[in-house]
């Protein structure tokens, strides 16, 4: 069957390759304004630090439960070693502090668990460098609660991420871009919740 007007926007993602491109430029304003919010928290003090990890685990918990809910697990076989609400969740307990949603997120389709993906395992590379700050904190509570931030270390997840991105199945990039949206704009609400 030749494909109709409305199978456009379906794409395998390895025949189109920049996904991963497409999804950076979509969503580098939503970055560059999340980032620079996250970086007023001062990683050095507790309180700063707690406020940070509340603020992260707001938006990680209610994504990570979506993903869950639209069957991550089908694809991406090691969701369990991908999963950081439990690492959040210890940080915060180490702090005195919890781990709780703070904001609602759709349920997500096949297409849109690749975009809330890519925004979840990009916080990754966010994250070396957030530890890096919390390693200069004087308070060793703080430089032993990184379980979050240092999540993954070492286990190239990102680099499996990308390599999924190119992905085998069908893919439609403009509900992966969408949820990748999403998924920011979750952060930047559970922020100001915080
Ligand atoms: C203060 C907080 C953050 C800083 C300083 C930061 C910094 C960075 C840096 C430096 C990179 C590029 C690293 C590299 O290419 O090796 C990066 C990538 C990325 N970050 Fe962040 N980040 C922060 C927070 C976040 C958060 C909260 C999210 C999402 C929830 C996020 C999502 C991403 C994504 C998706 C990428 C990959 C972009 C690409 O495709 O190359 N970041 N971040």
């Amino acid at each position: 069957m030749l494909a109709g007007a409305s199978d456009v926007s379906i794409q395998v993602c390895r025949n189109f390759p920049g996904f991963r491109e497409r999804l950076r430029d979509a969503t580098a304003t939503a970055h560059r304004e999340l980032d620079a919010r996250m970086s007023a928290f001062d990683l050095t003090l507790s309180s700063g630090y707690r406020r940070f990890l509340q603020a992260s685990a707001g938006a990680l918990l209610p994504l990570e439960a979506a993903l869950v809910d639209a069957g991550v697990a089908k694809m991406f076989s090691d969701w369990p070693e991908r999963t950081r609400s439990a690492a959040i969740a210890a940080d915060l307990d180490q702090l005195g502090g919890t781990a709780h949603a703070t904001v609602s997120v759709r349920p997500l389709t096949a297409s849109g668990i690749i975009g809330t993906m890519y925004v979840l395992e990009g916080s990754r590379l966010g994250a070396k460098f957030l530890l890096k700050a919390v390693a200069a904190a004087a308070d060793p509570r703080i430089r032993e609660a990184t379980a979050y931030l240092s999540h993954g270390n070492g286990k190239r997840l990102w680099q499996s991420f990308l390599s999924k991105l190119a992905c085998e199945e069908s893919c439609d990039e403009g509900e992966a871009i969408e949820a990748a949206r999403s998924a920011f704009a979750a952060f930047e609400r559970a922020v100001d919740r915080s």
